[in-house]
């Protein structure tokens, strides 16, 4: 496995084809690893798998979030090369910025709501690093996990309309044996955190259950959702619970099409985020 740390050297390396890209900002967990197993399939025996460790300052609206964010690259390259990836980049936080940096990507619609709606500038960072990193490293496929819907939603989108010339995949969610998402802020929670935080999935859980008999009306479907959150016993606080059309991520009178429910939980400083798709 090759690790490289700046653009010139990773000019430098000609691509076995395809390149299967798999954008991270380290801390890797087995959500992660999902993620590369599926990049390992797409690249075949002639391919190969990329993987990117930047932890990018520009879509963090919380400095103590930027600040607190896991990084462990020792285990991170460790657990790379266990796992059949390649080649590893991992640039310096300030080779990635000019000074003068001055050109970003908007998104103006899918970015309105959820993690958009309270995370200003949130995805405005996730689409410039994320078109930096598919320009270096002149990927074919690049994988994400559909634990963040709406920043998948949002990369297809800037692919689609800026003719970016590679192919987006989705990976499920994994999950811990509570249920729980894999996060890489799992490791910020308490004890009692940990074990109270598997009720954000039960709650979408339950909200798909009743849709799934017969209730299309989004304001029932949240309130059964939203009540297995409050009953936290450990002050879990929702930053955002929304029903929205899966494709437009714009709200629906009635769930007569499919829907994703999202939310975003904050258990004292740590925000999680979890979603399931409806229909
Ligand atoms: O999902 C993430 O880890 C980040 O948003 C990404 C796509 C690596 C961009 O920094």
């Amino acid at each position: 496995m090759k690790v490289v740390t700046s653009a010139t050297d990773l000019n430098a390396i000609s691509p076995a084809r395809p390149r299967v890209l798999v954008p991270t900002m380290g801390a890797l967990h087995d959500g992660h690893l999902a993620l590369v197993k599926r990049a390992r399939e797409l690249a075949g025996t002639d391919g190969e798998v990329m993987l990117t460790l930047f932890v990018n300052p520009t879509q963090f609206n919380n400095p103590s979030d930027l600040e607190n964010y896991p990084r462990t690259m020792d285990r991170d390259l460790k657990l790379c090369k266990e796992h059949g990836v390649d080649l590893v980049f991992a640039p310096e936080a300030d080779s990635m910025y000019q000074p003068d940096h001055s050109v970003n990507i908007i998104e103006s619609s899918l970015s309105k709501r959820l993690c958009g709606a309270t995370r200003p500038g949130h995805f405005e960072g996730v689409c410039t690093v994320v078109l930096k990193l598919f320009n270096l490293t002149r990927s074919d496929i690049a994988v994400f996990g559909k634990k963040d819907f709406q920043q998948l939603a949002i990369i297809r989108r800037m692919v689609r309309d800026l003719n970016v010339p590679i192919t987006i995949e989705g990976v499920d969610t994994i999950r811990e044996s509570s249920g729980l998402a894999m996060s890489s802020r799992n490791t910020r929670l308490s004890e009692k955190q940990h074990a109270d935080a598997p009720r954000i999935r039960r709650a979408l859980l339950a909200a798909q259950d009743l849709h799934a008999q017969g209730e299309h009306d989004p304001e029932k479907l949240l309130a059964c959702a939203r009540e297995e959150i409050e009953a936290s016993t450990e002050g879990a606080k929702i930053d955002y619970l929304e029903l929205l059309d899966a494709e437009s991520l714009q709200p629906l009178e009635k769930v007569t099409r499919p829907a994703v429910i999202a939310t975003a939980v904050f258990y004292g400083e740590v925000r999680l985020i979890d979603n399931i798709e409806l229909g």
